[in-house]
């Protein structure tokens, strides 16, 4: 695998499985699940009881349960991650909450190689992860598994202050915006750019990008 970021996906991989319990208390302290909770509410989603969403690098399963606190209905909810410390804690949190849209489904595995069939899902969600891949092969998988004109909800790290600290901190890679709507576009339609307000801390470090599959 190229090198990028940590690397290896085993790399990734144990600095998860090492840090998940501090990742999941620092994501708490940051607002972040409301942030993006409040962002899926704003969409016009064509989503229902029939719909089936991929978390793709759950970590510890906020954005699993912003899309949940969200009200957005689904028949399931897929998270993926290489770190099963990780998927281990998301499964807990979900097990304790009544789940208000869908089943919770963890699944151990390796974003640039989905274990899911083409045209699987009615939305995907990468937040916070294509900063440890190659954009083109985590786009690339993104889009084979998603069903035409279905979202993709891509939350990456934004080239600032904050997104520096965390790149050292956290051994991954920002992407320049401009590069990731370039290698987007050859699978995606772009449909907006939502930046968070300022008084949201997850603004300091992240933007929202809304694809649509080709
Ligand atoms: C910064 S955390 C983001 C977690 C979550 N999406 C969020 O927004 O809070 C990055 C996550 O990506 C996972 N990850 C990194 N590379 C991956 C890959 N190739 N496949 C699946 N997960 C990966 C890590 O294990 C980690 O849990």
């Amino acid at each position: 695998m190229t090198r990028y970021g940590l690397g290896t996906k085993t790399d990734a991989q144990g600095l998860y499985d090492r840090i998940a319990d501090v990742q999941k208390f620092a994501m708490k302290l940051n607002g972040y699940r409301a942030s993006v909770a409040k962002y899926l509410r704003s969409l016009d989603l064509s989503l229902d009881s029939n719909s089936r969403v991929l978390d793709a690098g759950c970590g510890t399963g906020i954005v699993s349960m912003a899309f949940q606190d969200s009200g957005l209905a689904s028949k399931q909810t897929v998270a993926l991650d290489l770190s099963r410390r990780s998927l281990k804690i998301a499964s807990g949190d979900m097990a304790r909450r009544k789940q208000k849209t869908g089943n919770f489904e963890p699944v151990q595995g390796n974003l640039l190689q989905l274990p899911f069939e083409d045209k699987t899902f009615d939305m995907v969600m990468m937040c916070g992860v294509l900063e440890y891949t190659p954009l083109d092969a985590g786009l690339s998988e993104a889009a084979r598994v998603l069903k035409s004109g279905a979202p993709l909800v891509l939350l990456p790290v934004k080239p600032s202050l904050v997104g520096s600290v965390l790149e050292v901190l956290y051994d991954f890679k920002i992407h320049p915006l401009d590069e990731i709507k370039e290698a987007a576009r050859k699978y995606f339609h772009f449909a907006g750019n939502h930046r968070f307000p300022v008084t949201h801390p997850i603004a300091w470090s992240k933007t929202i990008f809304l694809l649509e599959k080709k």
